[in-house]
């Protein structure tokens, strides 16, 4: 049996959209299995390939390569529905799943009660409204009583009529414990929305384990990030499953004997979606408040049409950091993939990047956007911001505190370092970068202990510098 270096992971270190997804892309060429291991609907992954420009949301990334496998496991949500509208989608610009994309029959499935509790509570974490958080904290919940919580593709597979009585026992129950009425659910629909990705799913619960034994390659792609980790990210601000490295094992279906490597995705200018701490925001409680401001319809109060109207300089050139903030969003088109919110921005932040490597276990850093820091050059101070040391109550920390309170009171070193005004996405070759970008990467390097393999200079998976 082969029992070493067959699977890899790629991980989001930061707050997720870090652009893990083009990472993926770009390595899913040596790779035999693409496979999801943690989340569901709540990803937004976003691949550009030869002008095609695709968003993803529970199909994993490897949809370019038609001999590749796709596989979603155990680990993650399934919202059927908006499978079955994404594999429509995906065919209707010519990708072919038959065959070669299969779900773990041990997923569980997003139910509709689990989204009508995300809507009517999931505001304070600011969640993406997908019924995540109700439907993993089922899984655990397991049952009530004689009533089944926790639904799994397997069982719909095995006696569709029996378990979509309990998904609507469970909707029945949900309604009137905590008085919210909902919208109608059509469960005839759903059910036949079930019969279209029957056969996508894997009834064989060593699937993975066998292609690994035959030696096929295996590429995890985790969805959201470290800092939003159940147990280690910013709770609880964060999602509901397990985002980092260790829970592809888990939630991927397939012993750890065969692990190889695990590649970390940050990007030098960070964002973040939803509420909770963000150490190097600018701006930040004035920021977060301002990009979670939504309408009464739940769209954002100030999106990207009304963002774009704004002076770009005049933001640039403020002293606030709050207004220099807006455009560097602005100019880095940092707006949710799934939610359309105002992502919060703030500068790179090299203590949390250096607690979720050493955390994980990252062997080789990608870090993303890296066309977009000659934005630096434009603002009042002309350089490159950079978060090198945390500070408690005037003392220095060199980790993130495990109290979200506590890390909400950090107060960020700042550094400055210089800044270039070069364009860089159309270089492809370490020796054409910047002197000050080269600069910055081996501080990087340094911090976090951890070699950089490549930087992202543009969204397309072109545009990709490797470095080792
Ligand atoms: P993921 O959730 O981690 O896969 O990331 P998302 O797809 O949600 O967000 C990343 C966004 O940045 C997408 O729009 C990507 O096309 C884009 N992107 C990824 N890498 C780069 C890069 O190096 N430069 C630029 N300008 N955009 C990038
Ligand atoms: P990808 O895979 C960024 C955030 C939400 C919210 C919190 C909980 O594209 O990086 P949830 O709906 O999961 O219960 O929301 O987590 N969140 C993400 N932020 N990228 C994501 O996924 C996210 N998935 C969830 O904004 O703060
Ligand atoms: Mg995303």
């Amino acid at each position: 049996m082969n029992t070493f270096g067959t699977a890899d992971i790629v991980v989001g270190t930061q707050y997720g959209d870090e652009g893990k997804a083009r990472v993926v892309d770009d390595m899913a060429k040596d790779y035999d299995v693409i496979a999801r291991f943690n989340g569901g609907a709540n990803a937004g992954h976003t691949i550009e390939h030869n002008g095609l420009k695709v968003a993803l949301n529970q199909v994993p990334s490897g949809i370019f390569y038609e001999d590749k496998i796709l596989y979603v496991g155990s680990g993650c949500v399934i919202n059927i529905s908006k499978l079955v509208a994404e594999i429509e989608r995906l065919e209707g610009i010519g990708i072919k799943l038959k065959g070669r994309f299969k779900v773990s029959s041990q997923a569980g499935v997003v139910q509709p009660h689990h989204m009508l509790i995300d809507a009517e509570i999931g505001g304070k974490v600011g969640t993406t409204k997908n019924g995540i958080g109700p439907a993993y904290a089922d899984r655990s919940l397991r049952m009530w009583g004689d009533r089944l919580l926790n639904i799994r593709l397997g069982d719909l597979h095995g006696d569709a009529d029996h378990f979509f009585d309990y998904m609507k026992k469970n909707l029945e129950f949900t309604k009137s414990a905590y008085g919210i009425e909902g919208e109608e659910v059509d469960f005839d629909q759903l059910a036949a929305d079930f019969e279209k990705i029957r056969d996508y799913i894997e009834i064989d619960t060593l699937y993975l384990q066998k292609l690994a034994q035959q030696g096929k390659k295996i590429l995890f792609e985790g969805a959201q990030s470290f800092m939003l980790d159940v147990n280690k990210g910013s709770v609880p601000y964060v999602t509901s499953s397990g985002t980092s490295a260790p829970a592809a094992y888990t939630g991927g279906d397939l012993s750890p004997n065969f692990h190889g490597k695990t590649i970390g995705v940050a990007k030098v200018i960070m964002s973040r979606v939803g509420h909770g701490p963000f150490i190097s925001e600018f701006g930040r409680a004035e920021s977060e408040e301002y990009c979670m401001t939504a309408n009464e319809d739940g769209s954002p109060t100030y999106g990207r049409a009304m963002e774009e109207a704004y002076d770009i300089d005049a933001l640039l050139a403020s002293d606030d950091p709050f207004e220099m903030g807006k455009a560097v969003r602005i100019l880095s088109g940092e707006y949710g993939t799934v939610s359309t919110r105002p992502r919060r921005i703030g500068a790179f932040d090299l203590p949390q990047l250096a607690y979720a490597v050493k955390t994980n276990g990252i062997n080789g850093l990608v870090l993303t956007k890296c066309d977009l820091l000659n934005v630096y050059s434009r603002t009042e101070k002309g350089m490159i911001p950079l978060v090198v040391g945390y500070k408690l109550d005037g003392e220095d920390i060199n980790f993130v505190p495990g109290s979200t309170r506590t890390y909400g009171k950090v107060e960020p070193v700042i550094e400055y370092r210089e800044a270039f005004s070069e364009d860089v996405s159309g270089m492809r070759t370490e020796e054409e970068l910047p002197q000050a970008l080269k600069d910055l990467l081996k501080e990087v390097e340094e911090f976090v202990g951890c070699e950089v393999v490549g930087i992202g200079v543009g969204p397309d998976r072109d545009q990709y510098v490797k470095l080792k």
